[in-house]
């Protein structure tokens, strides 16, 4: 149980004090965060503890279904689009709570900066939204498990041992914190502005699930009630960035550091066609969205996976090695699978071998 940490929390007696005081505005703001959490905080993983999923259902919008608009797409049936749905939502939850991994990071950094901070009001938030961060890793990791399990019979999405975390988020993380290392605000300052940034793309994504008409209820309501968290986490992003960048004294090196990250995902297409090398495209972020759907490489996409469903070789955008560990994988698993399911599941291969 947390007490309410009033005590020593400075009253900003006016607008103008709180703008020039980054500490006040950011203790005033999360005290605000605080009362929001106690108010509409409910536990995801207790949520999704009392129900099972619609397996009849769609569990995304067909919209966010990477398939939709193309040629392969009119060719799936109803029952195959809803497979795919549910294994899109497995997917974007469970790299979701990868992600979610790094904001506990690199709320441990923030904490770090808080010794000669006189408030308590920032310690308690910063346990809140920890606190709230594992409660979401573990509903969609129960959630999107549950769905890999009941598809594939086995977690498909990471492997024990190798896993997304341990290869791509914490050895990232690892290594701009040795670079960082001589300045921890400028650190902190970069992680909560980049953690703002890709909330908002989940935000995107999120909203659409909200928004669809045809989606299982309960999963809807999971969506819902880790927005309305994020929320409250994607104000406080922003606030912690802007707030250690004056008191960083407006470091340039992180105006060029922002620049950057921002400029990336639009040189990330001419790039990846020098460089030869495919990498999936976001197009469910509607800014981008129609940029992406010009791109050569997403117009010659249905042609790229029909050529390879022809030939058997590497032309597909995962890779040979992948799709054939794929298949491997879709064959051992249907050994050990009811008869009703086996029978889907070899339709839906048949049907993407001769698309
Ligand atoms: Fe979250
Ligand atoms: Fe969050």
């Amino acid at each position: 149980m947390i007490s309410q940490p009033t005590m020593d929390m400075p009253v900003a007696s006016s607008k103008r004090e709180l703008d020039e005081d980054p500490w006040g505005s950011l203790i005033n703001y999360a005290q605000r965060n605080l009362e929001n959490s106690d108010r509409y905080g409910e536990s995801l993983t207790a949520f999704c503890r009392g129900f099972k999923p619609d397996y009849s259902r769609y569990f995304v919008p067909q919209t966010m279904i990477p398939f939709y608009g193309t040629e392969i797409w009119d060719e799936l049936n109803e029952d195959q689009r809803i497979f795919l749905s549910q294994v899109r939502y497995a997917a974007i939850y469970n790299r979701v709570s990868s992600l979610e991994n790094l904001a506990c990071e690199s709320n441990s950094l923030f904490a770090a900066q808080l010794q000669k901070n006189s408030s308590n009001v920032l310690r308690f938030y910063v346990n809140r939204e920890t606190q709230e961060e594992y409660d979401h890793i573990w509903s969609f990791r129960q959630t999107s498990r549950a769905i890999e399990l009941h598809h594939f019979g086995e977690p498909v999405f990471d492997v024990p041992g190798a896993n997304f975390d341990a290869q791509v988020n914490i050895k990232l993380f690892n290594r701009i914190r040795v670079a960082f290392r001589f300045m921890p605000k400028i650190m902190v300052m970069v992680t909560y502005t980049i953690r703002g940034l890709r909330n908002a793309a989940l935000k995107t994504t999120e909203e659409a699930i909200l928004q669809a008409t045809d989606m299982e209820p309960n999963l809807q309501k999971q969506t819902r009630l880790h927005f309305i968290d994020e929320a409250r986490h994607t104000g406080m992003s922003y606030m912690v960035g802007k707030s250690m960048y004056e008191i960083s004294g407006r470091s340039p090196l992180c105006n060029l550091l922002i620049l950057q990250y921002l400029k990336r995902p639009q040189e990330g297409g001419p790039q990846s066609i020098k460089k030869r090398s495919y990498s999936e495209p976001d197009v469910r972020n509607p800014v981008v969205r129609p940029r992406l759907l010009a791109h050569p490489i997403l117009k010659s996409k249905a042609e790229r996976i029909n050529r390879f469903l022809d030939s058997g070789l590497a032309a597909t955008p995962i890779g040979e090695d992948l799709y054939s560990r794929y298949l491997q994988r879709c064959n051992k698993n249907l050994e050990y699978m009811p008869e009703d399911f086996r029978t889907k599941a070899n339709e839906l291969l048949l049907a993407l071998r001769t698309a």
